[in-house]
């Protein structure tokens, strides 16, 4: 029997503060076929593009995504809707996610919302576990990967590690990629992240300013 395919991607950015996981994520982004709903707890991403909408807060993107005009745009432009959200509600645009299909969800400071201490009832966590059958991908970003949902980083396809200097953190990446790259990860130069993919395969990338402005184009 022809083994099933996998049908969605979980993406895991890890990186200190200024690092450039918001950039990385956004092109990410961009790469990903799917369109895109982003969850931007701290008004990160720039609004301005025209693949971009914004909306205050999930119920306002609700009201919008309910439209059906709106709907067949969205797919049709894989948008880009950047979503408010803040500890309360963040459940609200989860949820509305987990009913979708084919889409890229992304969770900027993911740790906010997926802690360690989080249950079933979460909606990452329901879309973690049940999201490939809707072809729900995903790609968070977090400063501590030991903050973030085992749930998430079990499931995590491709992880990205920018510079590491705190020894929680040196530990964590060294029980997933052992300890060939730990002096890789411990040298990055700004704006690189190493690439570890499912299959073990490591590779160092950089985000450039020349992508930075091709994106802002879009
Ligand atoms: N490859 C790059 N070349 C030049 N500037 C970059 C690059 N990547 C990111 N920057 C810039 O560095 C700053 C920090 O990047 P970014 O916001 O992506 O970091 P971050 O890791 O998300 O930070 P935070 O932890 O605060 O969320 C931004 O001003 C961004 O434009
Ligand atoms: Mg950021």
């Amino acid at each position: 029997m022809e083994r099933q395919k996998k049908q969605n991607k979980i993406v895991t950015v890890i990186g200190h503060k200024g690092d450039g996981k918001t950039v990385l994520t956004e092109l990410l982004t961009v790469a990903n076929d799917k369109p895109a709903i982003i969850a931007d707890p701290r008004g990160q991403y720039p609004t301005e593009c025209r693949r971009r909408l914004s909306f205050k807060n999930p119920r306002q993107l609700k009201l919008w995504i309910y439209d059906s005009t709106n709907f067949k745009e969205f797919y049709r432009y894989k948008l880009e809707l950047i979503c408010s959200v803040d500890d309360e509600n963040f459940q609200e645009l989860a949820q509305l996610v987990y009913q979708m299909r084919s889409v890229n969800f992304v969770v900027d400071e993911v740790d906010m919302f997926f802690s360690a201490a989080a249950t079933n009832k979460n909606y990452l966590y329901k879309i973690v576990h049940y999201g490939r059958h809707n072809l729900i991908d995903i790609i968070s970003t977090s400063r501590r990967p030991a903050n973030i949902s085992r749930n998430l980083t079990s499931q995590t396809d491709i992880f990205y590690f920018s510079k590491l200097n705190e020894p929680a953190d040196i530990k964590y990446f060294k029980n997933i990629c052992g300890d060939k790259y730990l002096n890789a990860v411990q040298n990055l130069p700004k704006y690189s992240f190493l690439e570890v993919k499912e299959n073990g395969n490591i590779s160092m990338i950089r985000t450039t300013e020349n992508e930075i402005r091709l994106i802002d184009k879009l």
